[in-house]
């Protein structure tokens, strides 16, 4: 097992300082192999990108537990841990420094982790994504959606994960380039045997991708058997 949670729980504070809280997980469990795909769907507000969060280590969770092959992680993930669990955000904008050319957030990776590093190599690695040296020294607002958000994917994949979290990683694309960016996934997928979580509200989508689904609905997630999910009843009382 890759990754297992157990009644991993978050619940968001009120800004207002009221007493009122929200849910955006609670007693989530989920588990993951090596190789697997497994879809988080669920409609928006569900609790999907809080889980996602969690799971790469970028937010604390209120309680429980993430265990990476079988050995107890805690925010935030040290080591290891940090380099092979990574997380594509829903909002690619956030990989990205907004005051500077893309380029310096690209290389970042490179110098983190020592990774072998030559302009080349970066260019090469973003034309697979159908962008290209120009992109590279615009700033992220000076690029579309799709393209940030394939640069982003670009820039992932530098560390090499074993797991990837994906957060609605084809939510700015055209189904063409959908498919390729799912292609290209699914083939780094099968070159290190490495595990993906899919998020998605596209349920033909996740159909297609995932090798197991957990729908998600006020941050309680259940593993759907034959398109039926059953959740247990604990959000009473918690506004969502
Ligand atoms: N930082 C935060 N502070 C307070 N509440 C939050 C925070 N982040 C998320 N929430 C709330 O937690 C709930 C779950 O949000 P989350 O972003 O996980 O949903 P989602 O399923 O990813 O939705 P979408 O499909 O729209 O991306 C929502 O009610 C949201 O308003
Ligand atoms: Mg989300």
């Amino acid at each position: 097992m890759r990754i297992r949670t157990e009644k991993l729980t978050k619940i968001y504070d009120s800004r207002t300082g009221s007493s009122e809280k929200t849910i955006g997980a609670l007693d989530v469990d989920i588990t993951l192999d090596k190789g697997e795909t497994i879809g988080l769907f669920g409609s928006s507000g569900s609790g999907k990108s809080t889980i996602g969060q969690m799971l790469s280590g970028l937010l604390k969770p209120t309680s429980g537990k993430i265990f990476y092959d079988e050995k107890e992680i805690s925010y935030p993930f040290r080591g290891k841990e940090r380099r092979n669990i990574q997380i594509l955000f829903q909002h690619p904008e956030v990989s990205f420094n907004p005051a500077l050319p893309l380029i310096k957030s690209m290389v970042e990776p490179y110098k983190i982790f020592n990774i072998e590093y030559s302009k080349e190599i970066l260019i090469e690695s973003i034309q697979r994504f159908g962008l290209h040296e120009e992109h590279l020294l615009r700033k992220p607002s000076e690029l579309s959606g799709g393209e940030l958000q394939r640069a982003a994917l670009s820039r992932l994949l530098t560390f090499e994960p074993e797991v990837m979290v994906l957060d609605e990683p084809t939510s700015m694309l055209d189904v063409i380039s959908q498919g390729q960016i799912i292609n290209m996934l699914r083939e780094y997928q099968r070159e290190k045997g490495a595990s993906f979580v899919f998020i998605s509200h596209n349920r033909t989508l996740c159909e297609m991708v995932c090798d197991r689904i957990y729908r998600v609905e006020h941050g309680c997630v259940a593993q759907e058997t034959d398109g039926a999910a059953s959740f247990p009843e604990k959000t009473q009382g918690v506004s969502q």
